[in-house]
């Protein structure tokens, strides 16, 4: 049993990365269940919500799982702060394509972090993850009381330390190949893009605490790669979302199973925040526009048009997220992806 097994009392040193908005309990529990860590996305969640997906997580499974919540990172705008209409107007295409008509500014973007912690901390998950900053001592505190393991992430070797340094257990090391946001903290995303095989060793260096890696991952080569490196364990999000077992919608899985090495890019448009996913005449067309609401105003606008698409099936108009390595794997079973990268655990 090597050290992040032991932490989280796993079988595998193997974690399902959260998906905001495209997390299913039915995936957690089947990575958990198979003796992995499976996570779950509460981004945007309320807490009344998160209450009930934690009970559901428990119910589901009895083994050990993860959820996941956004920090505040302190530049989020209120719908107070920003003028949304010019942003709606230039997206007016979008609203009449998924046939939703422009939306009113709703009385809060997201909902507060501090009750959204209470929920989670009254429904007892194994373990917290947490994006976009470092836990502050009420947090840690709060967790250690109840015994659930804080795992903090990081895109650079400096965000590793300060992590650590505030009292995480594990720190999950995320390459820029990585689907999804870019959840740098301490300096811009844009120059926090290291690589998976350059992170991973120099935070294995940095830090003491259990190293995730993230990041490119899909098989047992990407595994047995990130143990050569130094990792304790890896986390892997784009080749999970493709099983049959997430949230994701058919047009997010057809665009997967199509993806090739260089179909991925990092984009603003969708959310006001930088991230890794398959272009799309919605991410062109904003980024043509160069209209995109400061963070998370983006993400409610682009949020209206998005729902309305996943319920019509036009994946055009949803947010594609994805990694470099999205053609790795084929697979669209979660155990069988799960025993595929077991199989790159050193001594498996
Ligand atoms: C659709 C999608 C949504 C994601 N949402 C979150 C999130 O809410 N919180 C988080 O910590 N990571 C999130 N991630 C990152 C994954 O959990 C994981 O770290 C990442 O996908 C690993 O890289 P890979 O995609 O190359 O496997 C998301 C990734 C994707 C593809």
């Amino acid at each position: 049993m090597n050290r992040l097994e032991s932490l989280l009392g796993l079988d595998l040193p193997i974690v399902l990365g959260p998906f905001g908005g495209l997390s299913s309990v039915e995936l957690a529990a089947a990575v958990s269940e198979g003796g992995g860590l499976g996570s779950f996305g509460l981004y945007g969640y309320t807490p009344a919500r998160i209450h009930e997906t934690i009970e559901r997580l428990h119910a589901a499974t009895t083994r050990p799982f993860a959820v996941n919540l956004w920090l505040p990172r302190g530049d989020e705008v209120t719908p107070a702060e920003v003028d949304v209409r010019p942003y709606l107007d230039a997206a007016r295409p979008l609203f009449e394509a998924a046939g939703v008509p422009v939306p009113v500014p709703p009385a809060e973007f997201l909902p507060p972090i501090a009750p959204q912690l209470d929920a989670v901390f009254d429904a007892r998950p194994a373990a917290l993850s947490v994006v976009f900053g470092v836990p502050d001592a009420d947090l840690i505190g709060r967790a250690r009381e109840r015994g659930i393991a804080v795992v903090g992430t990081a895109t650079s070797v400096a965000e590793a330390l300060a992590l650590e340094a505030a009292g995480v257990d594990a720190v999950v090391a995320t390459g820029a190949e990585a689907g999804g946001h870019r959840v740098s903290f301490l300096d811009d995303p844009a120059d926090s893009l290291v690589g998976t095989f350059a992170l991973v060793p120099q935070v294995v260096d940095a830090v003491a605490v259990p190293v995730i890696a993230a990041g490119g991952i899909a098989d047992r080569r990407g595994v047995a790669a990130a143990f050569a490196l130094g990792a304790d364990g890896v986390q892997v999000g784009t080749a999970f979302l493709r099983t049959r077992q997430s949230a994701a919608t058919a047009a997010h899985r057809t665009a997967l199973t199509g993806a090739a090495d260089t179909s991925t890019r990092l984009t603003r448009a969708l959310s006001g925040r930088l991230a890794r996913g398959i272009p799309n005449h919605a991410m062109r067309s904003i980024e043509t526009s160069g209209m995109i609401a400061p963070f998370p105003a983006q993400n409610w606008l682009t949020g209206v048009f998005r729902q309305a698409a996943a319920v019509s099936g036009d994946g055009e108009l949803l947010s594609l997220w994805a990694g470099q390595a999205a053609g790795i794997s084929r697979l669209d079973d979660a155990a069988a992806l799960l025993a595929e990268l077991a199989a790159g655990v050193p001594g498996r």
